[in-house]
């Protein structure tokens, strides 16, 4: 079985459930969680351990479950109105339109803190879930998500310089996933030159990932991809500071560097990461063609 099968048929054996006399908590709290959704980063994560130690696999499924219930919290509170306001997420109304912006607060609370729960009583030695607690709340928390989140909003309608917007960029999408990649590294035991290896490239990984998520944004129609486009008009993304050629551009740039980097990875990494990222590095190549 491939390991985004395993990962989705444990989350739905994992979905969540609470005791209580609400009427739709526990769904609300399932709702964005259970949609299709790529799961780029428990993907990342059950990749290194898979190629590494297999056998630590059933372990690191609840790790990789902390990853995508930490983004799938990002993601409600980023469709709220006071943020993005969009309508439209993973196919499906956002969870404040399906529901309420309280329950969309909430349930985004509740998926952030549950998170850190799930990697609190995995099945690994107590030093590894501390340094994987550490992991997530570094990249997650006020110096990597949140950070990248409250630039990006606060610098709505304020064009920034291209440094800046990369500093908003690693913080608010690469950080996760580069902890993606260093915390199947941690499970798997690496050595430390190697953690910090999978971060370096995480970061440029992450990097690619929002600028063709930007480039989604401008060229890609909502029905295609299952959330609000053409959404970023007012915001600092790589089309709006390089133009939609721009970006391309740079997506290439970035996607060519870290392909030459994969290669020279060590076995059996680099045909793991290898056969994941395959279908990512130059996923903006189906956006080509497109006018803004
Ligand atoms: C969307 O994340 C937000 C970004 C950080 C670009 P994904 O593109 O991973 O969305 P899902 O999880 O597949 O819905
Ligand atoms: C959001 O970036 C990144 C998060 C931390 C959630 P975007 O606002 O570009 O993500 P989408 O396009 O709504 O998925
Ligand atoms: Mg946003
Ligand atoms: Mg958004
Ligand atoms: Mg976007």
């Amino acid at each position: 079985m491939d390991l985004y099968t395993k990962f989705e048929e444990h989350l739905r054996r994992r979905l969540l459930q609470v005791d209580t006399f609400h009427p739709f908590y526990q769904e609300a709290l399932n709702y964005t969680l259970q949609a299709p959704a790529k799961r780029f980063r428990p993907l990342l994560l059950l990749t290194i351990v898979e190629a590494k130690e297999p056998l630590l696999l059933p372990s690191a499924l609840d790790v990789a479950l902390a990853l995508e219930l930490f983004h799938t919290y990002s993601l409600i509170h980023d469709d709220l109105p006071i943020m993005d306001d969009a309508t439209l997420r993973r196919g499906r109304p956002t969870l404040h339109r399906a529901f309420d912006e309280v329950t969309a607060v909430l349930v985004g609370d509740g998926l952030n803190t549950h998170a850190f729960l799930l990697i609190a009583e995995a099945s690994l030695h107590p030093d590894v879930r501390v340094a994987l607690v550490r992991e997530l709340a570094q990249a997650g928390g006020i110096g990597g998500m949140v950070h990248g989140q409250i630039l990006d909003c606060h610098f709505e309608e304020h064009p920034l310089s291209l440094q800046e917007l990369r500093q908003l960029h690693l913080n608010k999408t690469a950080k996760l996933i580069a902890a993606s990649l260093k915390m199947g590294a941690i499970i798997a035991n690496l050595p430390p030159h190697l953690q910090e290896e999978l971060f370096a490239f995480g970061l440029e990984l992450g990097l690619l990932f929002q600028i063709q998520d930007d480039l989604i944004d401008a060229l890609a129609h909502e029905e295609e991809v299952g959330k609000t486009t053409r959404n970023d008009g007012k915001k600092n993304s790589f089309t709006q500071l390089l133009g939609v050629k721009g970006a391309l551009e740079e997506a290439d740039r970035l996607a060519q560097k870290l392909e030459r980097e994969l290669k020279a990875m060590e076995e059996p990494i680099a045909q793991g990461l290898g056969g994941l990222l395959g279908n990512y590095l130059y996923r903006h190549n189906d956006l080509k063609g497109r006018h803004g």
